[in-house]
C-alpha cells in the first residue's frame, strides 16, 4: 500500500493536507526510523510525481490496520522489542505538559520516548523529565525531552473543578494529583460556615498558584474574604493572575482580598494580616509542625475557626 514519506516534525501537517484533499487512507501512520514516519494513501492520491507532494517520496509498504493504542508503537522499531518494564509508568499531565519520572536504565532513549509519546498524544506539547522536587519552594527539577513546537515554554493551564488554574511546573509547586484534598477543603470549609453561621475569612499563606481557591470562591457566600500568599514571587505572580480570574465575576465582593510575597511566618507582623482569618491552610507538609506556633496569630481570636494542614511525620512520632 502506497505511503508517504515525511519528517517525524512534519506528521501533523501532512495528516491534515491530505485528510483535507481526501487522500489519507484509513490506516495507522508507521514510524520508518526515528525521523521519518508514513503517512496511508488512499487511492485518490495523486501519484509521487505530483509537484504538490513536494519532492516527498512514496513507499510501498504494508498497512498499519491498528491504530496505536499505546506510545509504545511509536516507537522507532529497534527500540519496540526492548521490555515494557524498561518504560516508565509515573506521569503526570499538566495542562499540555507530560512530566515523566524516568529511572536511569531508560535514560539512552528518553529522547526516543519523548518523541513516540508526542507522536501519540496530541494534547501533549512538551515532554519533561520530573527529577523531583528541591529547595524551599518545593520546585521541580524539569528537564525538557520533547517540544512539539521548540518551544520551551512551561507555563501552561490546567482544568481541574471546573476552573482554569495557570501553573508553571518549572518554577511553583503544583500537583495535579492534589485535586481531592482540595476537594476535601471545600467540605471542611463549608462545614465551619454552617457551624459559624456566616461566610468566612479563609487565609493560605503557602499558595502556590492558588489552587485551593477556586472551590471555595466560586460557591456564593461560602468566602467573605481571603488572604493569599507564598515566599516563590513566580507563584505569587501567577496567585495574582488566577485569583483575578477566579473573582473576576463573583457578584460578592471579597474584604479583606490580599496577596503577598512573604515568609508565612512574619505574617503576624502585619496589622492587615493578623487576627483576620475563620480558615488557616498549612500546606507545607515537611515543615508545618515548626511553622505552626507562628501562624496562630492569623486567627480572628474569637469564636470557632478550622486549621486544615499536611504533615510528614516519622511514624514513632505520631503520637
Ligand atoms: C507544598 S507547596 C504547596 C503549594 C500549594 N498550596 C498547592 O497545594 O499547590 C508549598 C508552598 O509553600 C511555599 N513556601 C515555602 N516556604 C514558605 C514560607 N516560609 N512562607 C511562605 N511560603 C512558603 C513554597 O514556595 C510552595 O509554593
Amino acid at each position: 500500500m502506497r505511503h508517504l514519506s515525511v519528517p517525524r516534525n512534519q506528521t501533523q501537517v501532512w495528516l491534515e493536507r491530505c485528510k483535507a484533499n481526501g487522500w489519507l487512507a484509513d490506516t495507522g501512520v508507521v514510524a520508518l526510523d526515528e525521523h521519518l514516519r508514513a503517512i496511508p494513501l488512499s487511492d485518490a492520491a495523486p501519484n509521487a510525481e505530483d509537484e504538490r507532494w513536494e519532492g516527498h517520496e512514496h513507499v510501498d509498504m504494508t498497512p498499519n490496520e491498528q491504530n496505536p493504542q499505546h506510545w509504545h508503537q511509536h516507537l522507532p522499531p529497534e527500540l519496540q522489542s526492548l521490555p515494557d518494564s524498561l518504560w516508565p509508568r509515573a506521569y503526570e499531565l499538566q495542562g499540555d505538559v507530560l512530566l515523566v519520572k524516568l529511572e536511569d536504565d531508560v535514560l539512552p532513549y528518553a529522547h526516543a520516548m519523548a518523541t513516540a509519546m508526542l507522536d501519540h498524544m496530541p494534547n501533549v506539547r512538551l515532554v519533561c523529565a520530573d527529577e523531583g522536587v528541591h529547595g524551599d519552594f518545593r520546585v521541580r527539577n524539569l528537564r525538557i525531552l520533547g517540544s512539539r513546537d521548540g518551544s520551551a515554554e512551561t507555563e501552561t493551564t490546567v482544568r481541574e473543578h471546573d476552573a482554569v488554574i495557570r501553573v508553571d511546573p518549572a518554577s511553583v509547586y503544583f500537583s495535579a494529583r492534589l485535586s481531592q484534598q482540595r476537594w476535601g477543603t471545600y467540605e471542611a470549609v463549608q462545614a465551619l460556615r454552617e457551624r459559624l453561621g456566616h461566610p468566612v475569612v479563609v487565609a493560605d499563606p503557602y499558595a502556590g498558584v492558588g489552587p485551593a481557591f477556586p472551590l471555595l470562591l466560586k460557591h456564593e457566600g461560602l468566602v467573605s474574604g481571603y488572604l493569599a500568599g507564598d515566599m516563590n514571587p513566580r507563584a505569587v505572580e501567577l496567585l495574582t493572575v488566577n485569583l483575578d480570574r477566579w473573582t473576576r465575576k463573583s457578584t460578592s465582593v471579597f474584604s479583606p482580598s490580599s496577596v503577598v510575597c512573604k515568609d508565612a511566618r512574619t505574617w503576624k507582623d502585619e496589622e492587615p494580616l493578623r487576627g483576620k482569618a475563620h480558615v488557616v491552610l498549612v500546606n507545607l507538609p515537611h515543615d508545618s509542625f515548626e511553622h505552626l506556633p507562628a501562624l496562630f496569630p492569623l486567627f480572628d481570636q474569637e469564636g470557632l475557626t478550622l486549621l486544615r494542614g499536611w504533615a510528614i511525620v516519622e511514624r514513632e512520632s505520631l503520637p
